[in-house]
């Protein structure tokens, strides 16, 4: 549905200026500062006019509410909605799902609504709708362990897609139901749910529940051919830092950055085209101990192709075959999982790097003609996949 455009758009928001956070970057890992001994933190996405918002935060007024919509023509209804109950616990951001990221620290929400999204019904638009693993996968960054996803439809073939897309972010489905008010009302009702649930339409709700993400086969098979190490899949900064800090040689090859600063672009960065899902951040442990990390994309830059951006070996495990062992074990374990070569770009800068690439087998594709992210030639290097 188009809102129409309100009259005095900005005086409304303006009026509401108490519960609107026109610089939400500025709250990130800061919300609870809002609501000093708030128990938790529900977030909602496309409040729409918000009813459901304004029902939820005053019935939990020791928690915090903070919602999210892009139209600020409907956000401003909610806001004033809000704001004429007297609500103290609830916030609103003018902005978009695809952004929480930036609006929120890794950890900081507690549970997460989704109610009635838009249901981009064409697959070519498949990746919009606020239920595709790329957007669970987003959700997942800024979701404590065991945070939850609740998430209401009409739209049935939304909900079965959707019931596919939760378990391959790593959500652990629960609640499902395919006519929620079946013997009456459940809950708090949505604006759109109202309208629905009044025509008869029956509403699907699940619960996704925040758990490990799914097996990768290159992350399997990596573990399978490197005994005495254990591989995990990183999911924030801290999964990184305590390599990063050791490794000084690494961090002077970038552009000047903190090695919080590094952790967060190896987490973030994604090559042109490619989507979450394509991208793995590999820790391996031994001993107990953080003592590598691998930054692959797969199918990058072509189908059946594994890109390497990074790999790092601790200090103190180099020079005793341990480069080499892990080099060949994902050359065996992409070869496992279905790829035909491992690829690479190494900065020019780093001479000793290009030369350990050759020791393991890599051979140079193209020299200086590429340029790396900031605009530095980089050596091309590719093994196949065995
Ligand atoms: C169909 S309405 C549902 C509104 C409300 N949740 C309800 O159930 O009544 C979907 C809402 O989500 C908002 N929306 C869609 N995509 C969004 C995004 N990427 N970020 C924030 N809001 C979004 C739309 O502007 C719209 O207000």
């Amino acid at each position: 549905m188009r809102m129409r455009k309100k009259k005095n758009l900005q005086r409304r928001m303006e009026a509401c200026s108490d519960l609107w956070i026109r610089d939400p970057v500025a709250y990130r890992g800061r919300w609870r500062e809002l609501l000093p001994g708030a128990q938790k933190l529900r977030l909602e996405l496309g409040c729409g006019k918000g009813r459901f918002t304004a029902d939820t935060a005053a019935t939990c007024p020791g928690e915090l509410y903070v919602a999210v919509e892009r139209v600020p023509d409907a956000m401003v209804i909610a806001m004033e909605r809000c704001r004429d109950r007297g609500l103290k616990n609830v916030f609103f951001i003018d902005g978009d799902a695809a952004a929480l990221s930036d609006y929120f620290a890794p950890d900081e929400v507690d549970l997460l609504y989704i109610n009635f999204c838009d249901p981009w019904p064409t697959v070519k638009h498949a990746a919009r709708r606020l239920t595709h693993e790329n957007f669970l996968r987003g959700y997942r960054e800024v979701l404590a362990d065991g945070g939850q996803i609740h998430f209401k439809t009409d739209n049935r073939d939304l909900f079965e897609w959707s019931l596919f897309q939760f378990p391959k972010a790593g959500f652990e489905l629960s609640e499902v139901t395919r006519d929620l008010h079946a013997n009456g009302i459940q809950g708090i009702l949505t604006d759109y749910e109202e309208k629905f649930h009044n025509l008869g339409t029956p509403i699907n709700r699940c619960v996704g529940t925040k758990g490990p993400l799914p097996d990768v086969p290159i992350a399997v098979a990596l573990g399978e051919l490197l005994p005495g190490w254990e591989v995990r899949t990183a999911e924030k900064p801290e999964d990184l830092l305590p390599l990063y800090a050791q490794c000084t040689d690494f961090l002077s090859l970038e552009e000047p950055c903190t090695p919080q600063e590094s952790a967060e672009n190896t987490l973030n960065s994604i090559p042109p085209r490619c989507v979450p899902s394509q991208k793995h951040v590999l820790t391996l442990y031994k001993d107990d101990k953080l003592a590598a990390v691998l930054d692959l994309v797969e199918n990058y830059p072509r189908p059946r192709f594994l890109f390497v951006g990074l790999f790092l070996l601790a200090p103190d495990l180099r020079r005793q075959g341990n480069g080499r062992a892990i080099v060949d074990a994902l050359t065996t374990a992409a070869d496992r999982a279905g790829l035909d070569r491992v690829r690479l770009a190494c900065l020019q800068c780093n001479p000793q790097g290009h030369a350990f690439w050759n020791a393991v087998g890599f051979s140079d594709l193209r020299e200086g003609t590429l340029m790396g992210e900031n605009g530095a030639p980089v050596w091309i290097l590719q093994k196949l996949a065995q």
